[in-house]
């Protein structure tokens, strides 16, 4: 069994790459809203770097981290330039402060549990500036029941098969991506709630300014597939 994004890493960038582009809207929303313009950023479970390419081409100084050398390797062939480090996100530790830190694309769901999720709040309030903005989003129950089923993928002419599955109960969503050559990779993600985020956020000295459910600024219903929030550092 591959660990996840050992294999997935090769088609992510074409595929799921530039889904993290739609943070760029937050951060026109923070200019407009709040009048906070970045000049420094820590994108934390970077991915292949996408997001970093345009924040690091608008002037802003980046650093990214991730998990994955696999999606690193990616991230540091597309943006040279940039600070990488391979780093579980509950263990950043770079002694230094950033105006603004983005946690994009239900990275915050690979944390299985509320204390990992803590953790992370508190490693990035570590790493921000007094008044320092969070943009992050998280996964809900509802898109992973959703997405349950078993689904053939063509990407780049590989074919490969993703059988999603959720359990209810322990609120894990299990995605196994077959690649049919024998390399099989399995994701585990956790589902987590407006209230529980909220609280997590509260305990660890975070405002919540804004919460949406989509990047169009939809407020959140109960039924919301994906929560956006946007928080400051006390
Ligand atoms: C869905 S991808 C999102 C990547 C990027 N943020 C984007 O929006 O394209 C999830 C990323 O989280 C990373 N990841 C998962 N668990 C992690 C952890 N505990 N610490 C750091 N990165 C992690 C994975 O390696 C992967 O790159």
């Amino acid at each position: 069994m591959l660990k996840s994004y050992e294999k997935l890493s090769e088609y992510y960038y074409d595929e799921w790459g530039n889904f993290s582009l739609q943070y760029l809207q937050l951060l026109d929303h923070i200019a407009s809203e709040y009048g906070f313009s970045p000049d420094s950023i820590l994108d934390i479970a970077c991915g292949t770097g996408n997001l970093l390419s345009a924040l690091n081409g608008m002037g802003k100084q980046v650093v990214g981290c991730d998990m994955s050398p696999q999606m690193i390797a990616i991230a540091k062939k597309n943006n040279p330039d940039v600070e990488f480090h391979t780093v579980n996100m509950i263990d950043v530790a770079l002694n230094r402060k950033f105006d603004l830190a983005v946690c994009a694309f239900d990275s915050i769901n690979y944390l299985l549990s509320e204390n990992d999720v803590s953790k992370l709040f508190s490693v990035v309030y570590a790493h921000l500036a007094n008044g320092g903005i969070f943009l992050f989003d998280v996964n809900t129950q509802h898109i992973f029941r959703d997405h349950a089923g078993i689904f053939k993928r063509d990407i780049n002419g590989t074919t490969f098969t993703q059988t999603a599955t959720y359990d209810g109960e322990k609120e894990l969503a299990c995605t196994v991506f077959d690649f049919g050559t024998g390399e099989i990779e399995r994701h585990v993600q956790k589902a987590y709630d407006d209230e529980t985020i909220a609280a997590l956020l509260e305990q660890n000295s975070f405002e919540i300014l804004d919460t949406f459910a989509n990047i169009e600024f939809a407020a959140p219903t109960k039924d919301a597939k994906r929560l956006i929030y946007v928080v400051r550092k006390c």
